[in-house]
């Protein structure tokens, strides 16, 4: 699939306009629209994340008026379908025939290994919204990559700690089978046995598996004490749903990456999600005034509450709209506007956010719990965690 939607040409008229007064004040970019291109899944099991991600960075660009740095934006939409083949044939086509100032996107570890180098490559700026591929910002990393949204590391190895802590010693693991979950499951398992812990097995459904019943059988003969899993979208839904059917809610307690019990999945989980206790850099309680006000904005434009997906869309948009500030809007010096996105510290619905040396988020990771429907503080992992520079020479 792929859309264009465009706004915001009466700034780009009033510059041409000033442009007949003053002739030749203007650079070329000054009058054509910023380009921004979404390489994002439309379709399958991630299709809801991507659109909340898109919906938030249209609010961002909205909350401008719809310009940035006097220039109209036009957003194009590129469908990577969670399939990092497609992702490379659409990421290639933004930036080889629509010429786009920035891509933003993927959703998927996996998708995002994949398009890499054609953001590299083609020096265009990518501004990773959701996906935690680690070697984004480590061995892979690249003066024309930052990350809005958080490393699989960040959400994941923090918790093998906390849960060691509260005295669970023989954990069992789940995710889905591809790189987004196998990171997760490494990280997690990599803290937790440095902790003392003790790991009984893996099971790794396929991305998009619906049918867990083999999983979970082998889950309840493991002996484990707890659950550490990844799973996100329709496949958080069908975990937690099929894992209460199962008989194992409350009996094994299930903790996992945050992503399991975000606001979009939990009102089609209803009570299997009660008492997960998850990490993450996010929760839609989280008492702070641009959380509030960011909340209310969304439900106003779209009629829905926002969920993590939605605060990394905007995020981006937010880094996006701040770094054309500093810039005045070029973005044809690639080296300044990644000196501009350096520089970028956020008060995002999250707390405050800046980027690493590696350009990942650096922020705080909290422990999650489900209570009566919510996702509740219950404690801080980690405060200004910032993933480590292993292997990036930036
Ligand atoms: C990933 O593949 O990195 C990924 C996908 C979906 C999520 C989180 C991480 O919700």
């Amino acid at each position: 699939m792929f859309t264009i939607s465009r706004r915001g040409f009466l700034a780009a008229g009033s510059v041409a306009a000033a442009g007949s007064i003053i002739p030749n004040v203007y650079p070329a970019w000054a009058a054509t629209p910023l380009k921004l291109g979404l390489i994002l899944p439309f379709s399958s099991v991630y299709a809801k994340l991507g659109e909340e991600i898109a919906q938030g960075l249209e609010l961002a660009l909205a909350e401008e008026g719809g310009t940035v740095a006097g220039r109209s934006v036009e957003v194009i939409k590129q469908d990577t379908e969670v399939n990092p083949k497609t992702a490379i044939q659409g990421a290639n086509r933004l930036v080889k025939q629509e010429a786009v100032d920035f891509l933003v996107g993927p959703v998927s570890s996996a998708v995002a290994a994949a398009i890499r180098n054609v953001a590299h490559n083609g020096r265009t700026h990518l501004i990773v919204a959701n996906a935690g591929h680690d070697g984004l910002s480590q061995g892979l990393c690249s003066p024309f990559i930052y990350r809005t949204s958080f490393s699989n590391w960040q959400v994941s190895a923090p918790m093998g700690t906390w849960m060691y802590k509260q005295g669970i010693r023989r954990v069992m693991l789940a995710a889905s089978n591809y790189a987004g979950g196998t990171l997760m499951l490494k990280h997690f398992s990599e803290s937790f046995q440095e902790a003392g812990g003790e790991i009984a097995g893996e099971v790794l459904p396929d991305l998009k598996e619906i049918q867990y019943a083999p999983f979970l059988e082998q889950i309840r003969n493991s002996g484990a004490e707890a659950v550490f899993c990844f799973f996100a979208g329709n496949a958080a839904v069908e975990f937690v749903k099929q894992y209460s059917q199962f008989g194992l809610h409350g009996n094994i307690p299930l903790y996992g990456c945050g992503f399991l019990t975000t606001s979009d999945v939990r009102p089609a989980q209803g009570e299997a999600s009660e008492g997960i206790r998850t990490t993450l850099h996010y929760a839609e309680t989280l008492d702070n005034p641009q959380n509030t006000a960011f909340r209310q904005a969304f439900q106003d434009r779209y009629g829905s509450a926002p969920s993590l997906y939605a605060v990394q869309g905007y995020d981006s948009g937010r880094a996006i709209v701040e770094a054309l500030k500093t810039t005045d809007g070029n973005t044809e010096d690639k080296e300044a506007l990644s000196r501009a996105l350096d520089g970028i510290a956020l008060d995002s619905p999250r707390g405050r956010m800046a980027f690493s040396r590696n350009h990942d988020p650096v922020q705080d990771i909290y422990v999650l719990e489900v209570q009566n429907g919510q996702n509740v503080v219950i404690d801080t992992a980690a405060k200004s965690l910032t993933t480590p520079t292993t292997d990036c020479t930036l």
